[in-house]
């Protein structure tokens, strides 16, 4: 693992992974995400920053050859108990780190986790590692937050979970916001404990994290602004959803 990789309590608690998919589920991304495999071949996919491994899974559903890739062994150990994990190849590693002798048709960064990734420097290290795996001709998609968006006035929330340790609290608080980054943190009220994960994350414009892909001998060929491949409307569109290819 790369050293000084700082992983959230949310990531790393085995009881905070395991309810992850409660309120993480299958969601309008995750069919987007699975729509860009076509179900008539057999593609090598990589997922990098695959948490607990839902999409991996579909894929793999479809008959196609996956690699889900995490820094956090707790996410991996519960990714692994998906009905097809057993075909999955699991590598516990960070984004700027993964390691393959394979090459992917098809690389995915789903769930903002791309936005996790806190410098340019870590950035552009991700964007080059994930052009050496690439196959000519292949597909990187990944999604960010737009930063124009207000996210501070929409961030905080609380929701009941039900799970199998019984009735959890969730909440999610903000607390900072640099102009580029946001502190917030969430809340997990068990029965009998409580747990606070504290995290960070980047928020860049579209037009840096372009400099950051033709930086790393990538380009983005299209941005859209939604689910529906709507297109990016600078102001107001809340995601950023990049197709890259090799440039
Ligand atoms: C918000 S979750 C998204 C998980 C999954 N992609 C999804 O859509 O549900 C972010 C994931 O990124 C992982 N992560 C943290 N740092 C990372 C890094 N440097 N490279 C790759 N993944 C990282 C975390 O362990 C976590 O599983």
């Amino acid at each position: 693992m790369r050293v000084g990789i700082m992983l959230d309590e949310h990531y790393t608690n085995p009881k905070l992974a395991e309810i992850y998919d409660i309120d993480s589920g299958w969601s309008v991304d995750r069919d987007f995400y699975l729509s860009l495999a076509d179900p008539s071949k057999k593609l090598e996919i990589l997922d990098l920053g695959c948490g607990t491994g839902l999409l991996c899974d579909a894929y793999a559903a479809r008959g196609h050859s996956v690699t889900g890739c995490d820094p956090s062994k707790t996410m991996l150990d519960v990714a692994r108990l998906k009905p097809h994990g057993k075909n999955i190849e699991w590598v516990e590693s960070s984004a700027q780190d993964f390691k393959s002798l394979k090459s992917f048709d098809l690389i995915v960064m789903t769930g903002h986790a791309f936005q996790v990734l806190l410098s340019e420097e870590d950035i552009l290290i991700a964007l080059s590692n994930m052009k050496r795996h690439l196959k000519t001709g292949g597909l990187i998609v990944f999604e960010a937050r737009n930063p124009a968006v207000n996210w501070v006035e929409c961030w905080d929330y609380s929701m009941s979970l039900d799970t199998k340790f019984g009735s959890v609290e969730e909440s999610r608080k903000f607390l900072n916001w640099d102009g580029q980054r946001m502190s917030f943190e969430l809340v997990y009220k068990f029965p009998n404990e409580t747990f606070i994960s504290k995290s960070d994350l980047l928020f860049l414009s579209k037009n840096k994290i372009c400099d950051l892909l033709i930086a790393s001998g990538l380009v983005a060929d299209s941005v859209f602004g939604g689910w529906d491949k709507s297109p990016f409307y600078p102001d107001f569109s809340k995601e950023m959803i990049f197709f890259v290819r090799h440039n």
